[in-house]
Parts: structure tokens; C-alpha cells; sequence
């Protein structure tokens, strides 16, 4: 007699529905927009893509600084001075010459006391939120926060409270009825990425301190190009100095990998030694932080480039505007400028077709956007020209009439 074998649940039936949405998207024929492969990367703003030569429009490379010659040869000289990684934990063996100078860097872009370089962004805020808001504390988040946000808050063990995106009032309401006596972390982004909005950082960390919280701001999409000296929405609307902690990224303007946490806090060198997404993990390789520290050093006085990417931003979101296409905001807020579509199947096709027109932008879609949309997300470089932006314009225009949403 065999043994009976009780049921169990099949661990992966949680992924029935995205599969069976994959597999009826790839039947339509439609290339698969999650899986293109850049076969040569020419420069910021070019690659070569199934064969032909595609102008870039949704990466993150806000600055261009991929492929600044004094970034790369600072990669070069470390790798060849320090060798390809550091095979440990930034509190152990992890902590070489480099590490220290990108530290010493984001001091001085933003003119504050600490800085702590995370392997990676997503990491910065797992890290920071997870560790400064525990059992007993509150972390009041505005409801669109990036899965990195929601991410620190399920590690730690702190009462998590959303708000309505942007919503000034509501966040109000959520922070005066928290206890009192308990500790407060408001946390917010600069730019929210899917639509690429910014947040009305005045009035809401006006709020937080009015009701005795903490505040950390993620500047991930703003960093390097909003604000007189690149430090984000938080500098460009005077508040910075209230800001508690300022998460960042590399993986955008600064055009590498790895983040970091900005802050004044007297005390927050400790969180070296009790944040566990900073202690247990390898530290960036040199030739990263190299690369890092050089684009940090020259984002420093990079306004000219800062001035051209407006110009692009607002060129681009007025003349989609102009072909009939919804974007995501009324007025350009940022280097994103986000396409609705209909729906994914459209989405998919406009986005194929502007592939083939030899343009890449990013497709998007729940549960990484807001409200179950779809969209087209652009994202401009600070290396486009001016000649490229109307080349890319005609391309949606074409690409929008053929595919019938405009
Ligand atoms: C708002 C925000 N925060 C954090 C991150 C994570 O950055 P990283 O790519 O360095 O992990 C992202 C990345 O997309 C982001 O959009």
C-alpha cells in the first residue's frame, strides 16, 4: 500500500492571473515589452535594438552621465587599482578609499553632515525606513510610494498609514490621530515616477513638523536636475532643511547603481551598525563608487545641462499635448512625461510601433502604476538635442495615428 500524499496548494496558482494576461497580450503577436535586449549601447540616448539604431526615451539617464569620459576613466582606474569587488559588508571588509570619498561627495552636494551609500536604492529605503521607524512608531506614506517605500515599511514594525496621493489635508487628518507620544516618520517622494508629478513638499513638510514628525523625502527622480544645485523638489521649494532624511539613487542622474541617505540627524551614524540592508550585504565594487563619486563631483556644476532638460521636458509634454495624446500631468513637472493609454493592448501595440519607428520608452503598467493604467512613460535625458525631441515627436505622431489613438 503507497502512503497517501495529503493536497497541497500550489505554491505558483498566485501567479495564474499575470501569466494567463501575459499569454494573452504574446498571442495578440505583439513583441514582449519586458524583454528587449539592448544589443550595443551607443550612448545616453542611443542603442542598437533588435538591429536597429533606437533613440533611448525611457531610461533613467536624466543627466546623460553614463558615458561622461571623466566617469568612465575613474571606473577604469579603480578597477584596475582596487580590482572588481570588495567581496564584503561595508562594516566589515567592504569599506575601501572610494566608499569614503562618494560619501564625501553627497556631503558636499548636499551640504549636509552624513551620508550612508547603500548597494543599491531600493535597498536605502528598505534600510532607513525599516530601521528608524520601529514597534510603537508610525510611518504615514503617501499611497503611490515606489515599492521600495512600501518594501522598508513591511520590514520593519511600525503601524504603516497611507494617504491619498498629494493630498495635503488627508495626510493631516492621518498624522493628528495617530497617539500620542508615539514616534512619526512621513514619508515622500520629490517625484512620483509613474506620472512624474511632483509633490507639494512646502505645505506637506510645513504638516509633518507641525505634528511632530519625522521626514524623509525620496529624490530618486529629482536628484541632479531639480533644484538651483540638483538636490531635488525639496531644495527647488525651500524646505530642505526640514527634511529629516533625503533617500537617493545612482541608478538615475548619477548614472551608475547603488543609493544613499542624506541627513543632519546628530545621531545617524549609528545606523551603520543596526541597519540590516546596510550590514548584510556586499559593498559596491570601486570601480562604482569611482564612477559615482566623479558624476556626483560634476552634477555639482551641471547647470546648463539642467536648463537644456527643462527644455526638452516642456518641448516634449507641449507637443504631445498638441497631437491629442492624455499625459500624465497638466504642465511638464519633471524629465517624465507619462502617456496614458487606453489599455494594456493598445499600450502594448503603441509601444511596438514606436519600437519599429526606432524609439524606446518605457511601458507600464498596474500594479507598478496608479489606478490600474496603462502608460507610455518618457523619460528625457539631458543629452537629447533639441533636433532629437522633434525627430521623437514625429515618431508618436505616426506611431499614434497608425495604431489609432490619436
Ligand atoms: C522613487 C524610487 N525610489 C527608489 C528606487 C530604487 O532605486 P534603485 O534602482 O537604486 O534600486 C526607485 C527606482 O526606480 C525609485 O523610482
Amino acid at each position: 500500500m503507497g502512503e497517501t500524499v495529503s493536497e497541497t496548494r500550489d505554491l505558483f496558482s498566485k501567479f495564474d492571473e499575470i501569466i494567463q494576461t501575459r499569454e494573452t497580450l504574446l498571442a495578440s503577436g505583439v513583441e514582449d515589452p519586458f524583454s528587449l535586449v539592448m544589443e550595443k549601447v551607443l550612448s545616453p540616448t542611443r542603442a542598437i535594438c533588435n538591429g536597429r539604431s533606437t533613440i533611448l526615451l525611457g531610461t533613467y539617464n536624466y543627466m546623460g552621465m553614463t558615458f561622461d569620459p571623466d566617469v568612465i576613466q575613474a571606473g577604469k582606474d579603480a578597477l584596475d587599482n582596487y580590482g572588481s569587488g570588495t567581496t564584503g559588508s561595508r562594516v566589515l571588509n567592504g569599506t575601501y578609499q572610494g566608499h569614503k570619498e562618494v560619501e564625501q561627495a553627497l556631503r558636499e552636494f548636499y551640504a549636509m553632515d552624513h551620508a550612508m551609500v547603500f548597494s543599491t536604492g531600493y535597498q536605502a529605503n528598505l534600510g532607513i525606513i525599516s530601521t528608524v521607524a520601529g514597534k510603537g512608531d508610525y510611518i504615514v506614506l503617501d499611497i503611490d510610494s515606489h515599492a521600495s517605500i512600501w518594501d522598508g515599511c513591511a520590514l520593519g514594525n511600525a503601524e504603516v498609514v497611507p494617504f491619498k496621493h498629494n493630498d495635503i489635508e488627508a495626510m493631516d487628518k492621518r498624522l493628528g490621530r495617530i497617539p500620542e507620544g508615539a514616534g512619526k516618520l512621513v514619508v515622500l517622494e520629490g517625484v512620483y515616477s509613474m506620472l512624474g508629478d511632483i509633490a507639494p513638499l512646502k505645505e506637506m513638510v510645513a504638516v509633518a513638523k507641525r505634528h511632530g514628525a519625522m521626514v524623509l523625502v525620496d529624490e530618486a527622480h529629482s536628484m541632479g536636475f531639480i533644484g538651483e544645485h540638483g538636490r531635488g523638489v525639496a531644495e527647488a521649494q525651500g524646505v530642505i532643511d526640514n527634511v529629516d532624511f533625503i533617500i537617493g539613487t545612482f541608478s538615475k542622474s548619477v548614472g551608475t547603481v547603488g543609493g544613499f541617505c542624506v541627513s543632519n540627524h546628530p545621531k545617524f551614524e549609528i545606523l551603520r551598525l543596526v541597519c540590516r540592508p546596510y550590514v548584510f550585504t556586499a559593498s559596491l565594487p570601486p570601480s562604482v563608487v569611482a564612477t559615482a563619486a566623479t558624476s556626483v563631483r560634476k552634477l555639482m556644476h551641471a547647470g546648463n545641462k539642467r536648463a537644456h532638460l527643462w527644455e526638452n521636458s516642456k518641448r516634449l509634454h507641449g507637443g504631445l499635448r498638441a497631437q491629442g495624446f492624455t499625459l500624465g500631468t497638466e504642465e511638464p513637472q519633471s524629465a517624465i512625461v507619462a502617456v496614458i493609454m487606453p489599455d494594456l493592448e493598445r499600450g502594448a501595440a503603441m509601444w511596438e510601433a514606436l519600437l519599429k519607428e526606432g524609439l524606446y520608452v518605457n511601458l507600464a503598467r498596474p500594479p507598478a502604476t496608479p489606478a490600474g493604467m496603462t502608460l507610455l512613460r518618457c523619460s528625457l535625458c539631458a543629452e537629447h538635442s533639441s533636433e532629437e525631441v522633434e525627430t521623437i515627436l514625429g515618431m508618436f505622431e505616426r506611431a499614434g495615428k497608425a495604431v489609432g489613438i490619436i
